[in-house]
């Protein structure tokens, strides 16, 4: 399997902002063919983002999706909408879609669904809290939004990706240690191979959070490990192109 390094820009970056960033972050891609490289920028970026990487190897994914095509839901981006801009994945799930949004599974649910039966990859973020880790909720939690998001498309997990990145490590320059993460990796791992015993390994599980280019390579160096999903360290695109081309 290809490895997946991912860029989650979230509420940043204007479109001549990400121009500036894209022509810089080109003049590092080499092989792009050698691992999986994806920016995800806001809606309102896409569509410059998808002209200028034409070509280039690099995908272009969403943040977030609804799972209707259209219709009267003010203020929601639709699956069609950013397959025809060229978005291949979308990240579906992020921690601050389920805490500050108050997106809860049962949505969740609908949008892995909707990803699944409409051709584009979503990227399943799923993660305990601090004090579910001190409790030792980690595994049960994990375990619930996974078995929920994944209800009824069991049989596809081949076309899903989950990015586990527990909440606590999310832009507080704190990360998991690798180890921590190989742990919840092999349970999540464990977990894919009895949902779906048929399609084992297909599905990538990328770590995310606090991922910089000074520790990249030490999740990397981890067979568990089959990608990252990079916050704060992607939006420059020096740090993002040593954290591609960390391993
Ligand atoms: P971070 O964010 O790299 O800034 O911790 C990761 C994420 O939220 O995907």
């Amino acid at each position: 399997m290809r490895r997946l390094i991912a860029a989650n820009w979230k509420m940043n970056k204007t479109v001549s902002e990400t121009e500036d960033y894209i022509k810089k972050f080109l003049k590092f891609v080499e092989h792009p063919e050698s691992r999986e490289i994806l920016i995800c920028p806001p809606f309102t970026s896409l569509y410059v983002a998808s002209k200028l990487l034409q070509g280039s190897g690099v995908k272009l994914g969403a943040q977030n999706c609804f799972y209707k095509d259209s219709g009267a839901y003010t203020g929601e981006i639709s699956i069609p909408m950013l397959k025809e801009l060229g978005c291949e994945y979308v990240i579906v799930g992020h921690s601050e879609r389920r805490h500050i949004f108050g997106e809860n599974d049962e949505l969740i649910n609908k949008k892995v669904v909707a990803c699944v039966e409409k051709g584009i990859r979503p990227i399943l973020c799923v993660g305990e809290k601090k004090e579910e880790r001190e409790a030792g909720l980690t595994f049960k939690v994990v375990e619930t939004q996974i078995r929920l998001a994944l209800s009824g498309v069991e049989e596809h997990t081949d076309k899903i990706d989950i990015a586990y990145e527990p909440v606590w490590a999310i832009g507080t320059g704190i990360p998991a240690t690798p180890e921590d993460a190989v742990e919840v990796h092999t349970f999540i791992r464990n977990l894919l191979n009895e949902l779906n015993p048929k399609n084992q390994r297909k599905t990538r599980i990328l770590y995310g959070g606090s991922v910089k280019p000074e520790n990249a390579a030490e999740f990397m160096k981890h067979e568990a490990i089959n990608g990252l999903l990079v916050g704060t360290a992607s939006l420059d695109p020096e740090s993002f192109a040593k954290i591609v081309y960390s391993f």
